[in-house]
């Protein structure tokens, strides 16, 4: 790299970064650490800031665009976007050969490949550079999500190696996997946001952001499985898959070239068989013609394309009878229906539960109670109510009607314009919203109080110890000891006694939550909207609750990434005198109101936050790391699980425990940004 020059050492780094972001994102087989890699990507940032007009089309700083996007452009397809004929019988796949065979002459393979459940995207690149990336829309014209796009980290802004034609696109799924999907969610039911029904719904959503720095914290994914070009480089569809992985994209090796229809069902049969193994959804196999001459020869109709079909698993299904709807409560206040049904083998398990979503979806299946439902398990975790054997409804049935009190408190149920969810607005007085606020108090990311889970807020809140958060702080020896609720389980009767050591554990961890740090504590108050970054955020520019007491609305919307509805939500709160009370109370306990500017090693900024150590550090020694982890309250685990929150990487770390991590989504960081959290300076060292 010639030192002098800078637009040879911007080319350069480039170069390099891209080569290491397409080994750890695209082939999982990293070969430096993520301190070097930072630093080289922090090499480039500062060239770029003093010569920006030598910024790389394709360099890595591009990729999370921080400026807001503020409405999709529309795209028109190069090649229209066609979707797939669908099938769910061997018959009518065997019908599809028939018909590729006849126009064909005799010999033909195919090419099968998984069935991704997620988002289609086109991305067309011109001279090797991504220029364009597009929803499918209408199948004529989709939305422009480029800035989005390039956020996706196993997506090449520019293809390797120099063979391609001046132009093409590829075509793909953006998806998510099941284990980023469950920490959306959870991240959304933190922050009261409706949870997303399922990946797909969830990666949809997700590329519809208006704001790309959030998207490229989704960590969404994409497999592309189909290449266009008017001069495309091979003549089989299988050699084009092989060539573009060769350019750097993701393209699923989980694909098989079958010459007849008993290989093409073998196939089916395999996958169908391990795909709750695969850490994504698929809902089928594609089986496509081969050869792209007899592709062309087959040509489409005005919806698909000939030489393709889908073959899609079919999601179990099973009868039952609704017995009735339980509305429950959540912390937010929601109201969920929730469907009792006469118990009904589906897919390995008993089913006794379904979900009904809302109000809405009541309204439009007509469902009543004694109906016949047919239900069914997708790509969701609780079964879903799909529709109504009217055949089978009782002579005199009447239309369900949704509560419109709220079923614990008889509080009248309100909904927001363009919303399907009721709410019960008497969120202070409410016994399940106060129970499930008190149990987002102290749950783990919030105020970590680990010795009190549900069952004992429910116990402490039914005896009337426990009204509100502060309470928690009045909590004496004498009222625990000796407390016991029988509960009752499907199947046992189990009985909860507070013990001299259960009293004694729930006061330590009380106390020692006096500890956590002031946004955990804004957090913990379970504001609407407000989850654990939002909190950050708010904590960052507003150091003190008394300051944010007294922010008002335009003020708290102007903080980066706040918007209208959450100062909103934020104002509101505060404007309670009851939270304001709430808040004084916490504060004379001694719980932290203030954002402390951290010194070396400050006590419990790590609780409730697990760590495994791997590989060689710069400033600590193996032991020394993981006595720092400890010393901040967090804890060393020795293998990388789902409930794992960091992998603390150093140099040489095993590549098992970091493919690991990255399958799972536990999130990686080096030793500088370990150091960051902690608040150690490392020019101390
Ligand atoms: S090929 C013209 N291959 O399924 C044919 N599609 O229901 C282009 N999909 O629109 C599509 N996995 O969004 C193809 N391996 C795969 C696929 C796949 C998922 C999606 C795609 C398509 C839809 C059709």
């Amino acid at each position: 790299m010639n030192a002098d020059n800078p637009l040879q050492q911007i080319i350069g780094l480039t170069r390099l970064i891209n080569e290491h972001n397409h080994r750890y994102y695209v082939l999982s087989a990293p070969v430096i650490s993520d301190q070097e890699f930072d630093t080289l990507l922090r090499q480039l940032e500062n060239l770029e800031k003093l010569y920006p007009e030598f910024i790389q089309p394709d360099s890595p700083s591009q990729r999370v665009g921080s400026d807001l996007t503020k409405q999709f452009g529309q795209v028109v397809h190069k090649y229209p976007m066609l979707s797939l004929a669908n099938t769910y019988t061997e018959e009518e796949l065997r019908d599809f050969d028939q018909r590729v065979r006849k126009a064909t002459g005799n010999e033909v393979e195919y090419v099968c490949e998984l069935k991704f459940d997620g988002v289609a995207i086109g991305l067309t690149y011109r001279n090797g550079v991504l220029v364009r990336a597009s929803t499918r829309g209408d199948g004529t014209r989709g939305d422009d999500v480029t800035a989005n796009m390039r956020t996706i980290r196993s997506i090449p802004l520019m293809i390797r190696g120099r063979q391609c034609p001046a132009e093409f696109e590829v075509r793909g799924e953006v998806y998510l996997t099941r284990h980023q999907f469950q920490k959306l969610n959870a991240q959304r039911i933190d922050e009261g946001e409706e949870p997303f029904a399922n990946p797909r719904n969830a990666a949809a959503g997700s590329l519809k952001l208006l704001d790309p720095a959030e998207m490229a914290r989704r960590g969404l994914h994409c497999f592309l499985y189909y290449l266009l070009s008017d001069s495309l480089p091979y003549a089989t569809h299988y050699q084009n898959l092989e060539v573009m992985k060769s350019w750097g994209f993701r393209v699923s090796d989980y694909r098989a070239r079958c010459r007849s229809m008993d290989e093409v069902t073998d196939f089916i049969g395999e996958v169908d068989k391990g795909r709750s193994e695969f850490p994504f959804d698929i809902d089928g196999i594609v089986v496509k013609v081969n050869s792209i001459e007899q592709q062309q020869l087959l040509g489409f109709t005005a919806k698909n394309p000939r030489w393709a079909i889908a073959y899609k698993f079919s999601a179990e299904q099973a009868a039952t009878r609704l017995l009735s709807i339980d509305f429950q409560v959540g912390r937010t206040g929601a109201v969920t229906p929730v469907a009792n049904l006469q118990p009904v083998l589906l897919a390995g398990t008993t089913v006794k539960r379904a979900s009904l979503h809302n109000a809405d979806i009541i309204a439009q299946l007509d469902v009543r109670i004694g109906d016949t439902v047919i239900i069914e398990k997708g790509g969701e975790i609780i079964p879903k109510i799909i529709s109504v054997d009217l055949r089978q409804r009782p002579a005199h049935s009447d239309p369900l009607e949704f509560i419109i009190t709220c079923p614990e408190c008889g509080t009248p149920l309100t909904r927001n314009a363009g919303e399907a969810i009721f709410y019960c607005p008497n969120s202070d007085v409410c016994p399940p919203q106060i129970k499930g606020k008190l149990e987002h108090f102290i749950s783990r990311k919030a105020m970590n109080i680990e010795s009190l889970g549900e069952g004992k807020i429910s116990l402490l809140y039914d005896k009337g110890l426990i009204r509100n958060a502060a309470d928690l702080y009045e909590l004496k020896y004498e009222d625990l000891f000796g407390l016991e609720k029988v509960l009752q389980t499907e199947d046992k009767t189990k009985v909860l006694r507070f013990r001299e050591k259960t009293a004694d554990n729930i006061l330590k961890a009380v106390e020692a939550s006096k500890a956590v740090p002031f946004h955990r504590v804004l957090f913990a108050l379970g504001i609407r909207y407000i989850g654990e970054t939002v909190a950050k955020k708010i904590t960052k520019a507003i150091p003190d609750i008394d300051l944010l007491m007294s922010t008002d609305r335009d003020a708290l919307a102007s903080i980066p990434d706040i918007g209208e509805r959450i100062a909103t939500s934020v104002v509101e709160y505060f404007a309670n005198p009851e939270h304001r009370m709430l808040v004084g109370r916490l504060r004379r306990h001694g719980l932290i109101m203030k954002e402390e500017v951290k010194s070396v090693h400050s006590g419990g900024i790590l609780a409730g936050t697990s760590f495994v150590v791997s590989g060689v550090f710069t400033s600590y020694s193996r032991e020394g790391i993981k006595k720092a982890i400890e010393e901040n309250g967090g804890k060393v685990v020795s293998a990388v699980s789902q409930h794992t929150d960091y992998l603390l990487a150093g140099e040489k770390m095993g590549p098992e425990k970091r493919k690991k991590a990255t399958q799972l989504g536990v999130q990686i960081i080096g030793e500088e940004e370990f150091n960051r959290m902690i608040g150690v300076n490392p020019t101390l060292f």
